[in-house]
């Protein structure tokens, strides 16, 4: 026990230490100039990027590598932590594996690096972005970006926001939005929503404004379902994730929205209706039919009423008619 420990300890700091490196070569290295031009062009400052300790991996096959080492660091500690991976076809010797990369450190809830979220600067060196594969330290089912720095402001606030990407917490931070942090990419996991019941009472959704988050929203109520988390919603202009929002309309524009949050079910009404077919009697019933369980656990209220008058409204109904209906229990399948 003691020896694994031991063993974590020296994959942390190994860890550290090339988040360190990393950040170091994005602020000083010439060949970094372009990243913190680019770092500067989606309005990131200097501040938030350090306390995100974000930074720079060089072209370089091997200078991550050749540092750990002289620092006293093993193959397999390279290995362990995905800071280098054997190559193939060169009969076994190890590359670094982030390279000519934005690197944004993964830390756990105390702030002790557990992996890297990588992302391109072109278009053309896909993947977008490149993660620290899963290991011995990193587990991304679990991983919440910018947990270490949102867990006091969240537990502060009760409430804590939930974007997809690495640039929409630190846009969201720099704006004063401190609650914020990142599921890196679209789907809540449960061990993920776990951790956020831990942390506050209130989750606000705040995923990017497409078809996908749009989806991942609805998934994960039902991963939140159960646990002793409210959901709420926050509302993006059409195709646009935080970020963008806070770089074409800036910091207030973001705080508007996110205070102007409305409960998961409303968020999810209105998507039944903006996707549903209304043009005939058949079309009506089939959304409420969908809309139906829906409503069914929201306790009677203001909020169902104001929920069924929205229906209403948009079927042509009464909302007298509208609640009859929506109560109703499906007729078995014919
Ligand atoms: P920017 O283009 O830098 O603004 O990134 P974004 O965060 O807006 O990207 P997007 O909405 O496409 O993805 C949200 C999050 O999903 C990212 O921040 C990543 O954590 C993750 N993600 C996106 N693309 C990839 C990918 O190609 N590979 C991996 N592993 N993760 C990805
Ligand atoms: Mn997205
Ligand atoms: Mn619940
Ligand atoms: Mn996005
Ligand atoms: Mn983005």
């Amino acid at each position: 026990a003691r020896a694994r420990r031991e063993r974590r300890e020296r994959l942390h700091s190994l860890l550290d230490r090339a988040a360190a490196y990393y950040a170091r070569y994005l602020w000083e290295s010439n060949e970094a100039a372009r990243a913190r031009d680019y770092l500067a062009a989606r309005g990131l400052n200097e501040s938030t990027l350090r306390t995100f300790r974000v930074g720079y991996a060089p072209s370089a096959w091997d200078k991550m590598l050749l540092g750990s080492r002289q620092a006293g660091f093993s193959e397999d500690e390279l290995l362990a932590t995905g800071l280098a991976q054997r190559s193939r076809q060169r009969r076994g010797s190890l590359y670094d594996r982030f390279r000519e990369r934005i690197m944004f450190p993964l830390a756990d809830s105390r702030g002790r690096v557990v992996g890297f979220g990588a992302r391109a600067m072109r278009d053309n060196q896909p993947p977008k972005y490149l993660n620290t594969s899963e290991g011995e330290v990193f587990h991304k089912g679990s991983q919440l970006f910018g947990i270490d720095i949102a867990r006091r402001p969240a537990s502060r606030a009760g409430s804590i926001v939930l974007a997809e990407g690495y640039t929409d917490v630190l846009a969201l931070h720099q704006a004063g939005i401190e609650n914020a942090v990142g599921v890196m990419g679209t789907s809540l996991t449960d061990e993920q929503a776990r951790e956020l019941e831990r942390t506050a009472r209130t989750l606000v959704l705040a995923l990017d404004a497409d078809g996908a988050g749009q989806e991942a929203m609805v998934r994960a109520s039902r991963i939140a379902a159960g646990r002793r988390l409210e959901l709420r919603v926050v509302s993006l202009p059409q195709g646009m994730d935080p970020a963008d929002l806070i770089q074409r309309d800036g910091a207030e524009a973001v705080r508007e929205r996110v205070g102007r949050s409305v409960p998961f079910v409303s968020f999810h009404v209105d998507k039944v209706l903006a996707s549903a077919d209304l043009g005939d009697a058949e079309g009506k019933d089939r959304a409420l039919a969908e809309l139906r369980p829906v409503i069914a656990p929201v306790p009677p209220s203001v909020l169902r009423e104001e929920l069924i008058a929205r229906i209403a409204a948009r079927l042509g109904l009464s909302d007298q008619l509208a609640a009859t209906l929506l109560e109703q229990q499906a007729a078995p399948a014919a």
